[in-house]
């Protein structure tokens, strides 16, 4: 990894802030900009000043960690050896790996991530985004998720101004500080299959020691009632449906994938990792369906 110097300046910057309590940095920029290698070396060097700081992964795509579909928090006391050993915390099932239909489920999870990052003792909270930045959408998105987790360090990563309009809120303004940096000229880019095969070797790991598990339908909430897959009263789009298994405070305890629902037993058959399933409420389903290969494909979202 290259690090450039306005990075360490960046770091140091951010470092001096903690002095002042605790620091909300959001990282933003388009895709391969860099980001993910910024927030993981920033957390890093975080680290050195302070004894707990939090990376929010609100990439459901190409997150750095946590499954894809999700948006995943790390908890860091320590400074872990690369990027692939930070484990999660908890997270949040956004059901698409994209935000693109998802944006409410995206900065709910997004919210509930950096409350429970605070509320364990996170001085730092560096959200990594996606590189969703262009059109009006993207810019409600990235404006509202700066206002919901009250973040006043913005980290953009450009190429050219691509970010320009973005950043209007918070330009010369006293609340906000903000950093404008180049993209590193290592940053590599990927390509959209490149992109799907990270996304199918993340599901393969994840549900690698997964077992097949029923629930009874009576114990927990199937709730997705306007999910495209609820409409076919078949029961095709059920299956291999990927699921979020929710507990009460509505945390992603794990993923599923459905392989049957037996209406006559009143049970949901699902793959899934998840060892307690009595920590189960709720299960919200997905807009994607994993296939025997791991492979994703997306069906209409809601
Ligand atoms: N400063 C850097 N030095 C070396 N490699 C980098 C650097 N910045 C990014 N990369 C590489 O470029 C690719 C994209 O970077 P990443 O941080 O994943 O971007 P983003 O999160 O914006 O999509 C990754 O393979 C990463 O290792
Ligand atoms: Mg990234």
């Amino acid at each position: 990894m290259t690090i450039p110097t306005y990075w360490k300046e960046l770091a140091g910057n951010v470092g001096r802030r903690l002095h002042y309590g605790k620091v909300m940095v959001t990282v933003l920029g388009a895709s391969d900009t860099g980001k993910t290698t910024l927030s993981f070396y920033l957390a890093k060097e975080l680290l050195s000043v302070c004894g707990r700081v939090s990376i929010v992964s609100a990439d459901m795509g190409q997150g750095a960690f946590g499954p894809p579909a999700t948006v995943s928090m790390a908890l860091l006391e320590s400074v872990p050896k690369s990027i692939d050993e930070i484990s999660t915390h908890s997270m949040y099932f956004v059901g698409s790996t994209s935000p693109v239909g998802h944006f409410l489920q995206t900065l709910t999870g997004v919210k509930k991530l950096v409350d429970r990052a605070s509320g364990e003792g996170a001085e730092a909270i560096i959200i990594d985004t996606t590189g969703l930045v262009s059109g009006g959408a993207a810019w409600e998105l990235k404006f509202h998720k700066i206002v919901l987790t009250d973040t006043r360090c913005i980290v953009a990563l450009e190429r050219e101004r691509e970010l320009e309009e973005i950043l209007l809120p918070y330009k010369d303004r006293a609340e906000y500080q903000l950093y404008r940096l180049p993209v590193s000229e290592d940053a590599k880019v990927r390509s959209a299959a490149q992109r799907r095969e990270h996304r199918r070797l993340r599901y393969r790991s994840y549900f690698s020691g997964a077992t097949s598990k029923s629930f009874p339908l009576h114990s927990v909430c199937l709730i997705s009632p306007y999910n495209e897959a609820v409409r076919d009263t078949e029961g095709r789009l059920y299956n291999r449906l990927l699921v979020g298994l929710n507990d009460g405070g509505n945390y992603t305890v794990s993923l599923g994938v459905i392989e049957g629902i037996d209406p006559a037993r009143g049970e949901i058959h699902m793959l899934t990792p998840l060892k307690t399933p009595g920590d189960v409420r709720l299960i919200r389903l997905g807009s994607v369906k994993i296939e025997e290969d791991w492979n994703d494909v997306r069906i209409r979202s809601v």
